[in-house]
């Protein structure tokens, strides 16, 4: 059976290590696209020169042409801009809604089967533009965040408590940005749930009040040290976690941006929610129920969500 064919929508910092990954896991054949001449090929080159002393069996191509992801099973998207210190994800708005558009119809064109993971910012509006570009079925285009958002909150907690990663499972809900909402409920150490964790004395309160918002500003911490750019090695290792369960029919339970339609009462909103990914995509979302302050967290989180969408709609009026 020939492998399954990944293609990379943008080749810069977390696309270079999305490839670089997937061959390493050896996911599948891996296509490197960009609009700069050089920088996909170079990548592509160097990667797969990494490949005998790693031992992995997979092909990279570098491209500047669509027609190279053709039939691709899986697209992930980097294509754009990230922040520079200062910035919020918001602001990259403008500019990567117009990158949205040309990456929707390419892939419409040449890998209208594939599941696609947006990566670009700001996340939640920039998946919602990308689906609406491509016009490939909801259940197939998905935004990386809840990932991400939930394996920085597990980094953090495992220092707090002095545990192993593997020990802590953690919840983030809601929008990719400041709004986004880490569910301490629903958060746990080898099953027991973090409140029961500060009434065990493990923890204080104010303690998981400040790694709930450092959470929050996870990626504001990382642009803020790197200065010229944003979080590239635990962004694209989150998407491949998704893309590995598409690939292999995982049945993950991960929380990401979908398309929800009637869950959390929401109507055709793309927003961090648990889901279940495997083979035919986003197989599930699941609408676990929220008590009034989480129910309240979430309405903020999906207000500025949408108002994000409305400026999508402002800028390209194909959108509206
Ligand atoms: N089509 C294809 N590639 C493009 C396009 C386009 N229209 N416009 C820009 N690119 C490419 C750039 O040439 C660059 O190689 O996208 C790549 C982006 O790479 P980086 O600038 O290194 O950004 P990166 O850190 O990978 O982040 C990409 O993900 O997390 C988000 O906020 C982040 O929106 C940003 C995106």
């Amino acid at each position: 059976m020939a492998r399954p064919k990944i293609a990379l929508i943008g080749a810069g910092q977390i696309g270079g290590t999305l490839a670089h990954l997937a061959a390493m896991k050896e996911l599948g054949d891996v296509i490197l696209f960009d609009i700069a001449e050089g920088t996909p090929q170079g990548k592509a080159l160097d990667i797969a020169e990494s490949g005998p002393a790693e031992g992995f069996d997979a092909a990279l191509k570098g491209t500047n042409d669509y027609a190279d992801i053709a039939g691709a099973d899986v697209c992930i998207v980097t294509a754009g801009v990230p922040r520079k210190p200062g910035m919020s994800r918001d602001d990259l708005l403008g500019i990567n809604l117009k990158v949205m558009k040309s990456v929707g119809e390419g892939i419409a064109k040449h890998a209208p089967d594939a599941f696609v993971i947006c990566i670009t910012n700001p996340l939640d509006a920039m998946v919602w533009a990308l689906q609406k570009f491509s016009g490939l079925p909801a259940n197939k285009v998905c935004g990386m965040a809840g990932v991400l958002d939930s394996a920085r909150f597990r980094h953090f907690l495992s220092l707090e408590f002095g545990v192993s990663m593997k020990d802590v499972s953690a919840f983030v809900l809601g929008g990719h940005g400041d709004t986004m909402v880490p569910l301490t409920r629903y958060s746990t150490v080898a099953g027991i749930p973090l409140p029961d964790l500060v009434k065990m004395g493990w923890t204080t309160q104010d303690n998981l009040d400040a790694i709930v918002q450092r959470t929050r500003d996870g990626g504001a911490e990382i642009v803020g040290l790197l200065k010229t750019g944003s979080a590239f090695y635990a962004p694209a290792t989150s998407a491949i976690e998704m893309a590995e369960a598409y690939l292999k029919d995982q049945k993950r339970v991960l929380p990401c941006a979908a398309h929800v339609d009637g869950a959390y009462g929401l109507k055709g909103i793309y927003v961090g929610v648990p889901t279940v990914i495997g083979a035919s995509g986003i197989e599930k979302v699941i609408d676990i129920k929220l008590d009034k302050d989480e129910q309240a967290m979430l309405d903020k989180s999906i207000d500025a969500v949408k108002g994000l969408v409305e400026a999508c709609k402002g800028i390209d009026s194909s959108l509206a």
